[in-house]
């Protein structure tokens, strides 16, 4: 059994059908890669696994248990599958130490010491410790993001979603970004990452998903995408065209 099993998933706003029978599964340990166009579906697909938004029809399954039933706890939910926004959504007028205590003592209850430990240890292994009573706007974005994943990684999720990683940083910082991911997945931290940065996609994942119009055109290697992909417009994508020009 996977630890999220998505089943034709639907999310209609008004006429628009944002999600249009999403079939997904998400492995324990895995590091899923989800990339497509603007506007295909992908910040609503995540904002469904957590329920920021609500589906209009088919199932999620966490650990073989639908989330949509009405006797989820929902705030349990969104300890076990932890989500950083593409802008990160630190509080401005806390520092980072306190950005990561906040949720461990109100979400966990632990103690004020406990959660400074805890905090402590989850700030060091993102190598933030120097930096821990700097607010957010002392910080780099890089940074920031680095306080948003020990605030994520706190609640000891079992997966962690993340919202275009790389769009708020500077592009030189994909590598960065991408050598983090590579890390956390050797240390066993499930993730689901939508991102239509190929650079970084190429840099953490073998496979991806090819999200577009709401549904999952393909699920295959990017080299498999970007030469040999039935239909022209995934190839384009993932710059098969650009390649063949190019050579
Ligand atoms: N709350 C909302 N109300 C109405 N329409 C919405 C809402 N949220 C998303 N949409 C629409 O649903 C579609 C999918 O949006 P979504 O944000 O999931 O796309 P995306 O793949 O994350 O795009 P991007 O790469 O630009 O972040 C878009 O057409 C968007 O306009
Ligand atoms: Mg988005």
């Amino acid at each position: 059994m996977a630890l999220i099993e998505i089943r034709n998933l639907h999310k209609t706003f008004g006429t628009h059908h944002a999600l249009a029978g999403i079939n997904l599964e998400v492995e324990e340990f895995d590091l899923k890669v989800v990339m497509g166009p603007s506007g295909c579906g992908k910040s609503t697909l995540l904002r469904c696994l957590n329920r920021l938004v609500e589906p209009t029809s088919g199932d999620i399954r966490f650990r073989g248990e639908s989330t949509l039933a009405a006797s989820v706890d929902v705030r349990k939910l969104r300890q076990s599958i932890g989500f950083v926004f593409q802008q990160f959504a630190l509080y401005r007028h806390l520092t980072a130490l306190e950005n990561v205590t906040l949720g461990l003592r109100k979400l966990r209850g632990l103690s004020k010491a406990e959660s400074r430990d805890k905090a402590l240890f989850e700030l060091n292994r993102l190598d933030m410790a120097p930096h821990k009573d700097k607010y957010p706007a002392q910080l780099s974005g890089g940074q920031k993001q680095r306080v948003a994943i020990a605030r994520a990684l706190a609640m000891d999720p079992a997966v962690v979603l993340f919202d275009e990683p790389t769009s708020a940083l500077d592009p030189l910082m994909v590598r960065e970004v991408a050598e983090l991911f590579n890390r956390l997945r050797r240390e066993n931290v499930t993730m689901l990452c939508v991102t239509h940065d190929l650079t970084l996609a190429r840099q953490i994942a073998d496979s991806v998903v090819f999200l577009d119009e709401g549904v999952v055109k393909a699920e295959s290697s990017i080299a498999h995408m970007v030469s040999e992909h039935a239909e022209v417009q995934v190839r384009n994508f993932f710059g098969g065209d650009d390649m063949a020009q190019s050579t």
